[in-house]
């Protein structure tokens, strides 16, 4: 059984190395500022999860893949010096340029020395993984400065020596020593989440909701009033899809601050985040077909600035009991007064969106208590879910609010603009 418990022993160093980009990849998205680089981030963690997943479903069936999920202390180690990068595009370039294409080696090493019957179903799985880490690569390579400023070398030599050190994740190269005067990051300092989250070149604010025609893009009463012109609902609905990019930036931040999570937890909340970046691209997509320019929307940073402020099971709690049980009614009603329009694709858009909300909420069922313990909650659920509430509202008054408009109101989209633009179309 030699043979296969090495191909067990390396699908579980492979399984271990994946499920470290789920942990820890989340930190970049809400440091890097391009609307498409955070959903392609998002997107490969997800797929991270998936070979994570599958690798875990077939290494089980193997002798030696071994029972538990955890992860050596040496891979964490690795992984959490990667996030220590000062800045989201150097962390980017140590990621991508390093720790990703380790992988790939690693997978390729694989598929080139298993025995292609005898373990034909791990060799599918690592092929498809192959074209999927291939893929990633070309999808980021035109976020990758070129030349890379000497800060981004220095620190993806860095890392790679550190990569070097393992001789590669499955060992199939002779190990290096870390060269002299090598020194962990990590041994010195902790990883924060900044207090605030990158949007790039976009206007910013606090919020794009307000109940002023000409303060705002969404203003509240004119959602639910049946006079309102349905073509002004939809552009509506849409900036509020774009907004979710709040709970892509958010929900990021929860994976790194639950080390302890069982796999199971993260895979989910791998796709409850890749779920939040197609919402938002739904807007993102559709705002220009209509006429909008997106310079004019202002991306609000509110939830992003009061939930970094609280732990991550009382964001995951906001999120999911408050913020998503909560949108269903004005969505229904939304969603009915766009049907009148016959616009097939927006129809389409709003219904995956319902959808998926509705599994994010019974995630939040089946999680809240676990992401609860794992931070030695021990109150009841609701008890637990009232006070953070509560405790979302005082921080609300004085972290929310204070992000001023980015530009002024003859230049930004508000609810009076969108009914010019309707009107004019
Ligand atoms: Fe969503
Ligand atoms: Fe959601």
């Amino acid at each position: 059984m030699a043979a296969v418990q090495e191909m067990a022993r390396w699908q579980r160093l492979l399984f271990e190395v994946e499920r470290e980009f789920v942990r820890t990849l989340p930190t970049l998205i809400y440091r890097v500022g391009e609307p498409e680089l955070k959903y392609l981030l998002c997107q490969h963690v997800w797929e991270a999860a998936g070979h994570a997943r599958f690798l875990r479903e077939r290494g089980r069936e193997l002798s030696g893949f071994g029972a538990g999920e955890e992860v050596s202390a040496e891979l964490r180690r690795l992984f959490d010096e990667a996030v220590l990068a000062d800045d989201g595009y150097v962390a980017l370039a140590g990621f991508y340029s390093v720790l990703k294409p380790a992988l790939l080696r690693a997978y390729r090493h694989y598929v080139a020395t298993t025995e292609p019957l005898a373990d034909w179903p791990s060799r599918k799985l690592v092929e498809e993984f192959i074209r999927d880490e291939e893929r990633h690569a070309r999808e980021i390579a035109g976020y990758l400065t070129v030349p890379l400023p000497r800060a981004t070398h220095a620190w993806c030599d860095h890392l790679g020596a550190a990569v070097s050190a393992f001789g590669g994740f499955l060992g199939e190269r002779p190990s290096a020593s870390l060269p002299p005067g090598f020194a962990w990051e990590i041994e010195r300092r902790k990883y924060a989440h900044p207090l605030t989250c990158n949007r790039g070149v976009y206007p910013t604010c606090s919020s794009v909701f307000s109940h002023d025609p000409k303060e705002t893009p969404i203003v509240r009463p004119w959602l639910v009033d049946p006079a309102t012109d349905a073509r002004v609902i939809r552009i509506m609905v849409y900036v509020w899809l774009m907004m979710e990019m709040d709970a892509v930036d958010y929900l990021a931040t929860v994976f790194y601050d639950t080390p302890g999570a069982p796999f199971d937890l993260h895979h989910d909340l791998a796709r409850h985040l890749w779920d939040e970046s197609r919402h938002s691209q739904f807007g993102f997509r559709q705002l220009p077909r209509l006429g909008v320019d997106l310079m004019t929307v202002e991306h609000s940073l509110d939830l992003y600035h009061i939930l970094v402020r609280m732990a991550p099971h009382e964001r995951y709690a906001m999120m999911t009991m408050e913020f998503e049980a909560g949108s269903f009614p004005t969505k229904a009603t939304v969603m009915d007064r766009v049907r009148e329009l016959n616009d097939f694709e927006a129809d389409t858009l709003l219904a995956f969106d319902r959808n998926d909300e509705q599994n994010h909420v019974r995630y939040g069922h089946r999680w809240l208590p676990e992401i609860m313990a794992l931070a030695g909650e021990t109150r009841p659920v609701d008890e637990f879910v009232r006070a953070t509430q509560e405790k979302f509202t005082e921080l609300a008054a004085r972290h929310g609010g204070q992000t001023p408009h980015g530009l002024p109101p003859e230049r930004r989209l508000t609810g009076e603009k969108i009914l010019r633009l309707v009107a004019n179309a």
